[in-house]
């Protein structure tokens, strides 16, 4: 699946979607007033939700801000754009349409009609799988709190406000499967998940991407295109699960992510020009003092990002990735595409790993892959946006390329852990590595070259020097147009 690159007008639903209620305090298209309890006690958990928003949320003082909100009419799209102050945002449930002919696609329970309630033997598995996506949703959030403070132009602040507000609403639509299916125990989840705070040493968030800080806009740009789409694949499998209401809610919040997509990959892609642009006028790769970002930051940013994003996919050989598979709880990528028996209980997969020194491939049982299988998939759609900023370096008549590191550099999980690998693949000693590692990751000196370049742009059509203009705006609005309207104390 490719994302789809016009900007901000929302993908077309691929099928008919319920209309939203916007007259009730949670908007939700799931009949939330039939069921009074279910209610009650997400209108209990919303201010606390609005308290972590607040206290947690985008930090830079605003007014209001160009969002588009779900709503669910015709082919238009289902989005609705207006300027609208944040923190009246309408965050609420949305599901994709049910499919009451739906059966199971994989697993053992194949071609048995989907679950539409939380099966005994699979409860504390999903309700695990559950909170650690929910998890990641306000993690991000709190990541890019302060970022506004050095917002390129307003077009990027909208665009950061809105990939905000939508990671909001995926806590909320975890929230919602827990407190609906899973009784006490999911409420407690609930509680929890505003409790754990990133990078906080007593409660951390579950996954170690999720306590990095975000720094700049650089690393905003690579953790919307890398971790962001880590993200994208973890719903395509959640998309596929056996409980009805888990991929019906992933497969919406799949529509939200284009547009976090479409963030990372123009960010880059911005970025890069811009540099490529400098490069070409002054005949040199060192750009700062010309105000651009040299090429050589943007790769070991790069490496940094993509590597600890492959982290996120876990083990290559996982047999909790067989029992998800098997029980029908978590597909793969595109399950319903794939041409073979969707139980895998005889297929094999060719799986990676460093044997005394050496790299070597090794054929382990498809189940127990599927983590492998995933990042594969992830890896070859991460080679597309490569791709494309390598056309902008080439327009510019330049050779310099960017390129992924191998997927053992820099790694903490899995078959490379404990191990040294370099960008291009060579096996190394600890002081190859320690003699290394400035060239091939951010340094703190790269990371104070780049935040000294964030200067914020708060004039509307206005953009910062390291990073190009978009060709167009969002929602058919011009480049140049007001997308948010900050409050007299940001401007101070
Ligand atoms: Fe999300
Ligand atoms: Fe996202």
């Amino acid at each position: 699946m490719t994302e789809p690159e016009r900007t901000g007008t929302a993908p077309t639903p691929t099928g008919p979607v319920s209309p939203i209620d916007y007259s009730e305090r949670i908007p939700n298209n799931v009949d939330l007033a039939d069921n009074r309890r279910l209610q009650r006690a997400l209108e209990s958990w919303q201010p606390k939700f609005l308290d972590w928003w607040k206290t947690l949320g985008p930090a830079l003082p605003t007014k209001d801000v160009y969002l588009r909100t779900a709503i669910a009419v015709g082919r238009d799209g289902w989005a609705h754009f207006a300027h609208v102050p944040m923190e009246e945002y309408r965050w609420g449930i949305f599901l994709a349409e049910r499919n009451p002919e739906r059966t199971i696609a994989f697993g053992k329970h194949k071609g048995e009609p989907a679950w539409q309630e939380v099966p005994g033997e699979y409860r504390a598995e999903l309700l695990r799988l559950i909170t650690v996506q929910g998890d990641t949703e306000p993690a991000s959030v709190e990541q890019q709190r302060i970022l506004g403070n050095s917002a390129p132009s307003l077009y990027d602040l909208r665009n950061l406000f809105q990939v905000n507000v939508e990671e909001g609403r995926h806590l909320w639509a975890m929230v919602y499967l827990l407190q609906a299916y899973f009784g006490r125990e999911g409420r407690e989840e609930a509680e929890q998940l505003l409790k754990r705070n990133s990078g906080d040493l007593n409660s951390p968030r579950i996954l170690g991407a999720f306590n990095e800080e975000t720094t700049d806009w650089l690393q905003f740009f690579m953790f919307t295109y890398f971790t962001d789409r880590d993200g994208k694949y973890q719903l395509g499998t959640l998309k596929e699960s056996a409980f009805d209401p888990l991929a019906r809610t992933c497969e919406f919040m799949l529509k939200e992510e284009a547009h976090h997509m479409f963030v990372g990959t123009t960010g880059v892609q911005r970025t890069v020009e811009r540099t490529a642009q400098l490069m070409a006028e002054h005949g040199t790769g060192d750009i700062l003092p010309h105000g651009g970002i040299p090429l050589s930051i943007i790769q070991r940013y790069l490496n940094f990002q993509f590597s600890v994003s492959l982290d996120l996919f876990g083990s290559e050989r996982s047999t909790n990735a067989a029992a998800y598979y098997t029980g029908g709880l978590k597909g793969r990528w595109q399950e319903t595409r794939r041409k073979d028996d969707h139980t895998l209980t005889e297929a094999t997969y060719t799986v990676r790993a460093i044997r005394d020194g050496h790299h070597v491939q090794e054929q382990a049982p498809a189940l127990t892959a599927l983590n492998l299988d995933l990042r594969d998939e992830y890896v070859a759609d991460c080679e597309n946006g490569v791709r494309r900023w390598n056309q902008a370096l080439e327009e510019a008549g330049l050779s310099e390329r960017l390129t992924l590191p191998h997927e053992g550099f820099n790694r903490r999980v899995g078959a490379y852990a404990g191990h040294h690998v370099s960008p291009t693949g060579e096996i190394i000693t600890a002081d190859e590595w320690n003699s290394h590692a400035g060239q091939w990751l951010p340094t703190p000196e790269d990371r104070a070259a780049v935040a000294a370049l964030m200067i914020p742009q708060y004039a509307p059509g206005e953009f910062a020097s390291w990073i190009a203009p978009p060709k167009t705006g969002i929602n058919d609005q011009p480049v140049e147009f007001d997308y948010v309207h900050l409050r007299e104390e940001a401007l101070a």
